[in-house]
């Protein structure tokens, strides 16, 4: 790319997004850091149209940093439930709490202190700060770095983080110069728009880019080189028995999960590692003659690194007023409020349509 070319990158980027870019999405209509960080903690690993709704009823609950600060950790994670990677809700609610604590219940301004909080890594720092504050300071998520990749043909491994580092500085140096006010929100939301619409993954339509005319990867024709990333993502499978304990109120035995882990800090019923292990404690919840106890269809839940392969119990009668140490039994009216994970929301929800 001549230097020419690399000067009116940004231009070229801010001129298409006006035209072609996302422009009425709801956390677009608004510079309020609160609003954008939601939204930008919402889009991670997550489709705009799935974020929508979510989106819409967080703010109708929480309409600002301190009321979510100040809500208890189970509704937000009722709030959050189905959306998935629910590090990002725990995350989100410390943050929420930190910003109140530390900087008065308001954000900070710039992208190096954004940085500071839970749950906002450097790209979504950029994000916030580019969007609100209009600050000159670049974004690397997945979108971009495809983007930015192919049009330096940066083909260095991203697995190395000298070389992420790399790419950072090249991403810097492509920043818009001029009009920062009205560019740097227009840039930043220019790449990602492109990630997602034009240099996707598979097959690009370059035909369609602004870009395309300097980008190396178009011009050599292999655009699905890039990003280039040696390290795979190992993925385990596991087994888990669920054990689910309805008591002769139709009420569910629910224990909180470990603070770390697979659903961590969500309400779940308990998990054993093996089927013993499960029937071990069925033994010990009472009169057998008056409880019964069915196996579910097993059902595969993947997450990003792990496979679930989950095989539910149910398990049903006059069991003992507390079957395990913790947890509390929980009727249907209380399963969606509090924080579940989706597929033993589903799991329940399923059990309860069988009953009655
Ligand atoms: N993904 C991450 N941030 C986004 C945004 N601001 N608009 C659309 N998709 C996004």
């Amino acid at each position: 790319m001549s230097a020419t070319e690399h000067g009116s990158v940004a231009e070229r980027v801010v001129a298409w997004q006006s035209t072609h870019g996302r422009n009425h999405l709801p956390w677009q209509q608004t510079r309020d850091p609160y609003r954008v960080w939601l939204s930008e903690i919402m889009l991670q690993q997550t489709q705009v149209a799935t974020v929508l709704d979510y989106y819409a009823r967080f703010l109708a609950r929480f309409p600002d940093v301190r009321a979510l600060a100040q809500a208890g950790q189970d509704e937000v994670m009722g709030l959050w439930s189905g959306l998935g990677y629910y590090t990002r809700a725990r995350n989100l609610h410390r943050c929420a709490q930190q910003v109140v604590a530390e900087h008065g219940g308001v954000f900070p301004d710039t992208a190096a202190v954004l940085a500071t909080l839970p749950g906002i890594g450097r790209s979504t720092a950029g994000a916030i700060a580019a969007f609100c504050f209009s600050e000159r300071v670049p974004i690397l998520d997945a979108n971009v770095r495809r983007v930015l990749t192919r049009l330096l043909g940066f083909d260095k491994d991203l697995a190395s983080a000298g070389n992420e580092r790399l790419l950072w500085e090249e991403a810097q140096a492509l920043l818009p110069r001029k009009n920062l006010h009205a560019a740097m929100p227009r840039y930043t939301q220019g790449l990602m728009d492109l990630g997602a619409s034009v240099c996707t993954p598979k097959m690009p339509r370059c035909g369609q880019c602004p870009l395309a005319s300097g980008c190396a990867a178009s011009r050599a024709g292999d655009a699905e080189r890039y990003p280039v990333k040696t390290r795979r993502l190992v993925r385990r499978s596991e087994s888990w028995q669920l054990l689910v304990l309805r008591n002769p109120g139709g009420r569910v035995w629910l224990q909180r999960r470990p603070a770390a882990g697979i659903w961590a800090g969500m309400h779940c019923v308990p998990v054993f590692a093996d089927g013993a292990s499960l029937m071990g404690c069925v033994a010990s919840l009472g009169d057998a003659s008056r409880i019964s106890c069915n196996e579910l269809q097993p059902f595969l839940h993947v997450l990003t690194h792990r496979d679930l392969h989950l095989h539910p119990v149910l398990v049903a009668g006059d069991i003992a007023e507390r079957p395990t140490e913790d947890g509390g039994w929980f009727g249907a009216d209380e399963w969606h409020s509090i924080g579940l994970p989706a597929p033993i929301r589903k799991l329940l929800d399923s059990t309860q349509a069988q009953l009655w």
